[in-house]
């Protein structure tokens, strides 16, 4: 399944589910952000393509959800502006709860390209997954992510106290989560 998705900038996106030739460009995101140095608790860039196509094996082995969106005028490793995870817990009893994970390229932030990935990853987990609910964490210095995620309808269920260290400031860990069944009666 994919969806076409008109940008308020006039430019016109597809959401997809991942696919092999798209592995360099999410691993481009991720380490753009890695860079940035604020958003998420890993201090080194992902270079080997080893490492890149082993995730990939394994999203694909454990049938997790992974949607990216794909701008078609642009070329590898740009044409991913974004990709949103949502992968399985490690635990039996815990299979119908999924992990939310969610990078936007900087140029494409604030345009709801975030909102949209989220929309899709979520209905695709129940879908094919029956995920029954989403967690996620953030930084709590993050006030973007949190804003985003609780306008979709997770709410916080605990905060980790100075769970991260960055450039010797503590931050704390804001650990949210959503039922699905509540989102979708918000938002069918
Ligand atoms: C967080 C992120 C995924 C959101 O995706 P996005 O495409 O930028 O988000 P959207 O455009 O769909 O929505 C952003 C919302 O946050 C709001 N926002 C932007 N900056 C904000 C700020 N500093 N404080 C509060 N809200 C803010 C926007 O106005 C918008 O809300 P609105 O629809 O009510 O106006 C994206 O910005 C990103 O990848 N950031 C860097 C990596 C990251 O933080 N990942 C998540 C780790 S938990």
């Amino acid at each position: 399944m994919k969806k076409v998705l008109e940008l308020k900038t006039g430019e016109t996106i597809i959401i997809r589910h991942l696919t092999k030739s798209d592995v360099d460009d999410v691993w481009y995101n991720f380490n753009e952000v890695i860079e940035e140095g604020i958003y998420l608790p890993v201090f080194l860039p992902v270079k080997s393509q080893i490492e890149k196509d082993t995730w990939y094996l394994n999203v694909k082995k454990e049938n997790e959800i992974c949607i990216i969106a794909e701008h078609p005028g642009l070329n590898a490793p740009y044409k991913v502006i974004g990709q949103c995870e949502i992968s399985n817990m490690e635990w039996d009893a815990a299979s119908h709860v999924g992990v939310l994970g969610i990078i936007i390229r900087k140029k494409y932030r604030d345009i709801f390209v975030g909102r949209s990935l989220i929309d899709f990853a979520i209905r695709e987990s129940k879908k094919l997954n029956n995920k029954e609910k989403i967690i996620l964490s953030s930084f709590s210095t993050n006030e973007r992510a949190l804003h985003l995620f609780k306008k979709l309808g997770f709410t916080v269920v605990g905060i980790r106290k100075k769970q991260f260290l960055l450039d010797s400031k503590y931050i704390d860990e804001v650990m949210m989560e959503l039922w699905i069944d509540d989102y979708f009666n918000e938002n069918f």
